[in-house]
């Protein structure tokens, strides 16, 4: 499990290309934004730009070596990962890339970006013909699929000559997709959990019983409290996705995790909303061997994991508990059972299945609660949750007033 307190600390990274001359000026902006910037830079970068100069633009000392004894016992480098809300590398070479793509970590940069929690941005910069090879391209798309963040190139006059696609990003351009969210004060104050992902149970070393939750909407819901005002906790199964900025995300596996860690930080929350997809089930006994194949089928014994909504509910200071309920059919009648069996404030409710919702970039939600229901129309998960958290605030505040 990680945690981290909102703030904007941003480890640039500077890998050997041309393009490192630009750095100044990225940190001068990034400083601009209010964020502290700590620059670590790779043996290449060094060939194009010193360190005197990026120590001087941001006030902090640069690290390059892994195995500097002094830089270590001043900050060593996991804790330096663990500094880091989020990593830029500006800019990144196709080396650089092909490292990251494949867990490298051969130098200090690359042992930071593995051991980090916090979202990775790169701003890839090469000749043209380096970023159209196939081999960069896979690597930039498996990147991504991680939830590597990617900047870029942009198409130009390439200081090798060449002209096409592989230009890092300007400085203020590459400042401006780091900039903090716009925040509004509609839930300031207020401190919120949110539950996301699938949970993963262990039947033996090898194999697990998940489901097909990426995630998405979770993410997105924590990301529209933080926007709204509101002091995010994110307890997250297994995803590939970023951890939105502000939020301090706590790593789960099984249900039995997930209950551990929204109940040790329950008590001083408000709001909470459970998105996650918690399988139903684990194995009743995991097996400390893998199974082997033997007989023509095979039964397994499995046992019910805990309701962490229903658990938080059956608590005597509740906070204000917001559920999902994915259906494949009945969508209504089933979330109404469910807002009034877990003893809910509010159920946002969706069809899944046929392609539905699952790992999907959009979706549809109808909210229901006690004597109300709104229907919030099919748009991106990210507008979607910004909806959601509306709704939440609004019926949040009238439950404050009513009970006050
Ligand atoms: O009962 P069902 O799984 O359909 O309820 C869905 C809602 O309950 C979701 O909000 C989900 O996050 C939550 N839930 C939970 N713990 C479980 C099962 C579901 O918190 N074990």
């Amino acid at each position: 499990m990680k945690s981290s307190k909102p703030s904007r600390n941003i480890l640039l990274g500077i890998t050997g290309g041309i393009a490192a001359y630009k750095c100044p000026d990225l940190v001068r902006r990034l400083r601009e934004q209010g964020a502290q910037v700590h620059v670590v830079m790779t043996r290449g970068a060094r060939e194009f730009i010193t360190e005197q100069t990026l120590q001087a633009v941001s006030g902090l000392p640069v690290r390059s070596e892994l195995w500097d004894h002094a830089a270590e016992a001043a900050m060593g480098h996991i804790e330096l990962a663990r500094w880091a809300d989020e990593i830029l590398i500006a800019p990144a070479t196709a080396d650089f890339i092909a490292q990251l793509a494949h867990g490298l970590a051969g130098d200090l940069l690359s042992t930071l970006c593995l051991a980090t929690q916090a979202p990775v941005s790169i701003a890839p910069a090469m000749n043209q013909a380096m970023w159209a090879h196939p081999a960069t391209q896979a690597n930039v798309e498996l990147l991504k699929r991680r939830g590597v963040r990617v900047l870029g190139p942009a198409a130009g006059e390439q200081a090798c000559g060449d002209v096409g696609l592989g230009r890092m990003l300007e400085p203020l351009e590459l400042a401006g997709y780091m900039l903090p969210v716009q925040r509004t004060d509609l839930l300031a104050g207020v401190k919120a959990l949110v539950t996301a992902g699938p949970t993963r149970e262990r039947i033996d070393p090898v194999r697990f019983i998940t489901n097909r939750s990426s995630g998405k909407m979770g993410f997105a819901v924590a990301e529209a409290l933080y926007a709204a005002g509101a002091e995010v906790v994110l307890v997250s199964g297994p995803v590939h996705l970023m951890t939105p900025a502000g939020i301090e995300r706590m790593n789960v596996e099984s249900a039995a995790d997930m209950l551990a860690a929204v109940q040790s930080r329950i008590g001083d929350a408000q709001i909470l909303v459970a998105t996650a997809a918690v399988s139903d089930y684990c194995a009743a006994n995991v097996a400390s061997r893998k199974i082997k194949k033997s007989a023509a089928s095979l039964s397994l014994e499995l046992a019910r994991t805990p309701d962490i909504l229903a658990t938080i509910s059956a608590n005597e200071k509740r906070p204000f508990l917001v559920g999902f309920a994915a259906e494949t059919d009945d969508v209504e009648r089933n979330a109404l059972v469910k807002l009034a069996g877990k003893r809910l404030d509010m159920i946002a409710a969706n069809k899944v299945g046929d392609g539905l919702a699952f790992d999907k970039d959009d979706n549809a939600l109808t909210v229901y609660w006690n004597g109300g229901r709104q229907e919030l129309c099919l748009c991106s998960k990210r507008d979607l949750a910004g909806q959601l958290v509306q709704l939440i605030a609004e019926r949040y505040r009238a439950t404050q007033s009513a009970s006050a």
